[in-house]
């Protein structure tokens, strides 16, 4: 398939899409939003795939937030249609998505650009990243979820605080906050993060995606987690994985899951 604004790269189950706008700090454009969700569909779709990483070019951004100039003369329809596609596209549909998705976070990770790292499922981040939600300064606010993913993320009090001073954190902040799971240095940053998705990929790939719906659960309006957990737990007994997984077990040998 045709990119223009990423690039993809798979070897041994893990895909690397890395956003590819260096030039504009790989700034979220609705073509670039477009290609993230064509190319989430692709990969999910590949039996060969089971994590994918995303980061973005060069060394100095991961995603500098949505592209402003796109957006600069909205209106307010328009501003909401923004936010609501950009949910649906590749927000929420990250956040939703089967295959366990990490964020390399190699820069800044602005606005949009947090917002997509906590989209994904958890992020690893290089030690020059820094990341804030500075959308008040634009007479904004955070529209691709950053209001409701970072207070679930490093709390609600730390997230008032970061929205409405704008401030940037730097990465061993962000790591005290949770708000990443580790921070290493920029040139190990694919590869560390790389090693965290092998092992993933060693484990059941249908008991990983039952449990990202489990765990989303518990941050769904309207839903009992418990009760999505039960039955969710309860589907994985008729699985290939779960026989071969107990099979492996009892024969005292390792699993070897397809897929
Ligand atoms: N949207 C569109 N373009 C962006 C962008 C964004 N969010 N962030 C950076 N760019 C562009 C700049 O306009 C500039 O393009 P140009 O060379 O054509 O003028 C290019 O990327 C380089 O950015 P620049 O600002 O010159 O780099 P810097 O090192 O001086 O500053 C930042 C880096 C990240 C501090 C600064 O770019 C910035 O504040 N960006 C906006 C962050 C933001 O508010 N994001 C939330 C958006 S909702």
């Amino acid at each position: 398939m045709e990119y223009e604004n990423i690039l993809i790269e798979t070897d041994d189950h893990i895909s690397v899409i890395t956003i590819n706008r260096p030039t504009k700090l790989n700034a979220l454009n609705k073509p670039t939003i477009e290609e993230l969700h064509r190319a989430l569909i692709q990969l999910e779709e590949d039996k060969a795939v089971r994590v994918v990483i995303i980061t973005g070019s060069g060394e100095k951004a991961f995603v500098a937030g949505a592209d402003i100039k796109e957006f600069s003369s909205f209106n307010v329809s328009e501003g909401s249609q923004l936010a609501a596609k950009g949910q649906e596209l590749l927000f929420d549909y990250a956040q939703n998505y089967s295959k366990p998705i990490i964020a390399a976070v190699n820069g800044f990770a602005l606005g949009g650009g947090l917002e997509l790292a906590m989209a994904c499922h958890f992020r690893v981040a290089s030690t020059n990243a820094k990341m804030g939600l500075p959308e008040v300064t634009l007479g904004l606010i955070p529209g691709y979820g950053g209001t409701q993913r970072l207070p679930q993320l490093i709390g609600k009090g730390r997230a008032m605080e970061l929205i409405m001073t704008a401030d940037m954190i730097n990465a061993e902040k962000a790591l005290d906050y949770g708000l990443v799971n580790h921070v290493v240095e920029q040139a190990e940053l694919l590869s560390f993060t790389k090693t965290i998705a092998q092992k993933i990929s060693n484990n059941s790939s249908s008991a990983i995606s039952k449990a990202i719906k489990s765990i989303n659960a518990n941050f769904r309006d309207g839903t009992n987690g418990y009760h999505e957990e039960i039955k969710h737990f309860g589907e994985c007994f008729n699985t290939q994985d779960f026989t071969e997984g107990t099979t492996a077990f009892l024969e005292k040998r390792k699993p070897n899951f397809k897929g």
